[in-house]
C-alpha cells in the first residue's frame, strides 16, 4: 500500500485544470458556464471598432498614424498633442470630421459587452475609444469608463464653456476649426472648442481613477483590440487579483512579459513558472470572430447576433429610415399637403369667377382620390453605413 496520493495542485485561475495544464478559450467558456466568472471586466481599444469602419491607430498601413501624411505632422501623435492643436488646429478638426460619431454602428464586440450586461455579468467596460460605440450599443453609463474621453461633449479651451456634440457638429462636418463664440473668447483667433478627448499631456477623467478599485473584485478580465502601448490604461490588467484569469482577443499578441524574471504582462506560455499555473489565454485573430467563437462555446451566439440585428434596426429607425410606421406617417403628410394645395386652388378659382359648381365638384372628387404615386423621400435616402 502506498501513501495516500495527493491530487495534483489545481490551476488557481482555472480550478478544473491541473496547475501544469495550459488553459484555452474553452476553459474560459467553462468558467463562465459554471458560474465562476460573475464580475467580468472588459478592456478595449481601437481594434474593436475597425469592423465599424473606424481605423485603429497603429496597424501598419491601415492605422491612422500611417495615414496622417496629408496633415504634414511633425510626428503622428501630434494630432492629439495639446500644444500642436493650438499651433495648427486644422489637422485635428479634419480628423474629427472623419471620426465624428453618428456615422458608425457598434460591432459584434460592443454587443458582446451588452450581452454580458444583460446577463448581469458585466462589471465594467473600460475603453480607450472615443467613438462612443459602447454607449450606442446600450451599455449602462455607470458601467462605462471612457478612459481617453470621447466626442460626446466639448469645451472651450479658454472659458471652459461646455458644448454638446450636436452643437458643434455642423462646423465639424464642414471641416472648420471650431472656435468659442463667447464674448470673452471671440475674435479672429478665438479660443478653440475641443472635444473632450484626452490629448497627450492631459489628465484622464476622474472616473478612471475613482473606479480603479473595481478591478480588485474582477473574476475574469477580457482585453480586446488594443496594442496596450498607452499608459496608464495598459497597466489596468495588473490590477486584477493574481488568481484572476485574463483573456486577450486581438489580431496580434500584445502586453507579454519580457522574460522569466518579468513580473508584469501576460504570460501565455508559462515562461515565468508562476506558482498556481498559467492564467492568461490568448485568441489571436479578428475580435468579432473571437467573441463569436467564445459565444458559440457558451451557446450564446444566436442571442448575440440577435442583439446586434435589433440594435442596428433600432438605430436605423431612430434615424427615420425604413420603418413602415415612419413611411406611412410621411405618406399621410404628403397627402395632406396635396389636399390643402388643391383646396386652395379651388377656392381661388371660385373666387376669381373662373370656376363654377361643376368644376368645384370635379376638383373635390380629385381631392378625395389623391393618390400617392410620387417618390417617397424617406425611401429615396441613402442607406446608412
Ligand atoms: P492601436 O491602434 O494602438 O492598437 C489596436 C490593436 O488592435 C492592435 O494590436 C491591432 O492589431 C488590433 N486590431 C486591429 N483590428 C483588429 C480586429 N479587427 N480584431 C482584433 N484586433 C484588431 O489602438 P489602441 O490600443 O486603442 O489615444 O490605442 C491606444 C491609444 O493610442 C488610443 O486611445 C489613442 C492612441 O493615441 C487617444 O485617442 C487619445
Ligand atoms: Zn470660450
Amino acid at each position: 500500500m502506498g501513501s495516500p496520493s495527493s491530487s495534483p495542485a489545481a490551476n488557481r485561475a482555472f480550478p478544473h485544470l491541473a496547475a501544469d495544464e495550459r488553459p484555452t478559450l474553452k476553459d474560459v467558456a467553462k468558467l463562465i458556464k459554471d458560474g465562476k466568472a460573475k464580475r467580468i471586466m472588459v478592456m478595449a481599444g481601437a481594434g474593436i471598432s475597425t469592423a465599424a469602419g473606424i481605423p485603429d491607430f497603429r496597424s501598419p498601413g491601415t492605422g491612422l498614424y500611417d495615414n496622417l501624411a496629408k496633415y504634414d505632422l511633425p510626428y503622428p501623435e501630434a494630432i492629439f498633442d495639446i500644444d500642436y492643436l493650438e499651433e495648427r488646429p486644422e489637422a485635428f478638426y479634419t480628423l474629427a470630421k472623419e471620426l465624428y460619431p453618428g456615422n458608425f454602428k457598434p460591432t459584434i464586440c460592443h454587443y458582446f459587452f451588452r450581452l454580458l450586461q444583460e446577463k448581469s455579468l458585466l462589471a465594467g467596460a473600460w475603453t480607450q475609444n472615443i467613438d462612443t460605440l459602447e454607449r450606442i450599443a446600450g451599455i449602462e453609463d455607470d458601467l462605462i469608463v471612457e478612459a481617453h474621453g470621447s466626442f460626446a461633449e466639448a469645451a472651450c479651451l479658454n472659458c471652459r464653456k461646455k458644448y454638446t456634440k450636436e452643437e458643434i457638429k455642423p462646423q465639424i462636418m464642414r471641416g472648420e476649426v471650431v472656435r468659442c463664440q463667447e464674448k470673452r473668447c471671440k475674435g479672429k483667433d478665438a479660443a478653440l472648442i475641443k472635444p473632450n478627448i484626452v490629448f497627450f499631456g492631459e489628465g484622464l477623467p476622474d472616473r478612471f481613477f475613482s473606479r480603479l478599485s473595481h478591478f480588485s473584485s474582477c473574476d475574469l478580465l477580457i482585453v480586446l483590440g488594443t496594442s496596450l502601448t498607452v499608459g496608464p490604461f495598459n497597466s489596468l490588467m495588473h490590477r486584477v487579483p493574481s488568481s484572476c484569469p485574463r483573456l486577450l482577443i486581438n489580431l496580434e499578441s500584445v502586453g507579454e512579459v519580457d522574460g522569466p524574471r518579468s513580473r508584469e504582462g501576460f504570460d501565455f506560455d508559462g515562461v515565468t513558472g508562476r506558482a498556481g499555473g498559467i492564467r492568461d489565454v490568448r485568441r489571436l485573430g479578428d475580435a468579432d470572430e473571437g467573441v463569436l467563437e467564445l459565444c458559440e462555446m457558451l451557446g450564446w451566439a444566436d442571442e448575440l447576433r440577435r442583439l446586434k440585428d435589433e440594435g442596428w434596426k433600432a438605430l436605423d429607425e431612430a434615424e427615420g429610415k425604413t420603418t413602415p410606421a415612419k413611411v406611412e406617417e410621411r405618406k399621410e403628410e404628403i397627402k395632406e399637403a396635396k389636399r390643402e394645395e388643391i383646396v386652395a386652388h379651388v377656392g381661388e378659382a371660385v373666387e376669381g369667377g373662373k370656376a363654377g359648381k361643376e368644376d368645384v365638384d370635379d376638383l373635390t372628387k380629385a381631392v378625395e382620390g389623391v393618390s400617392l404615386e410620387q417618390k417617397d423621400p424617406i425611401n429615396d435616402k441613402k442607406a446608412p453605413l
